[in-house]
């Protein structure tokens, strides 16, 4: 409990004090085609610094699986998040919606099951469901099923991990959590 917490905070300072830089930028470009990096760019800088950094985290663990498609991480690192571009969240926001989730998760998913109809709660909706959100979108520019199924997996508090989940979804759920 308090390792997550600490971990809850540690991402809010890396949020404020990381920038979005050019070098982020071209890594993103480097892997994401035109449609799906028009969408990337609508994430918030602090979101897209994370996505860059779960791509990069993900490709170094990589080295101890040979057998994985190293383009196919760090796509799935720099579009796991992508359905938070409907939630248009500031850095104050997401850290008051992710400190309720975490600290009262009941109060949470009440507000997330009223802004499915809610607007004024629609963000919490969002929140919840970005993994299914952000596979949509996906679904709908032609992203392959195997990047469709992980992502919409993704988050673990939405769906936990089974035992048949490909590896890749693991990778990405473990740099996920570091950052
Ligand atoms: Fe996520
Ligand atoms: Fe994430």
């Amino acid at each position: 409990m308090l390792d997550r917490l600490i971990y809850r905070f540690q991402q809010f300072y890396f949020g404020v004090f990381s920038r979005y830089t050019a070098t982020d930028a071209v890594f993103a470009q480097n892997y994401l085609s035109r449609k799906e990096l028009a969408l990337f760019n609508q994430l918030p800088y602090f979101e897209k610094k994370h996505a860059v950094v779960v791509a990069q985290k993900m490709l170094s663990a990589a080295h101890q699986y040979p057998e994985l498609n190293k383009r196919l991480l760090a796509r799935l690192g720099l579009l796991h998040d992508i359905g938070k571009i409907v939630e248009k969240n500031s850095l104050l926001t997401k850290a008051f919606m992710v400190m309720i989730r975490f600290l009262l998760p009941p109060l949470f998913n009440y507000l997330a099951d009223l802004g499915k109809n809610h607007p004024f709660f629609r963000r919490f909706y969002s929140h919840k469901h970005h993994g299914a959100i952000g596979a949509h979108l996906l679904e709908k520019l032609g992203e392959s099923s195997v990047v469709i199924s992980i992502i919409s997996k993704h988050d673990p508090q939405a769906e936990p991990l089974g035992a048949d989940d490909p590896l890749e979804l693991k990778i990405l759920q473990k740099a996920d959590s570091t950052y």
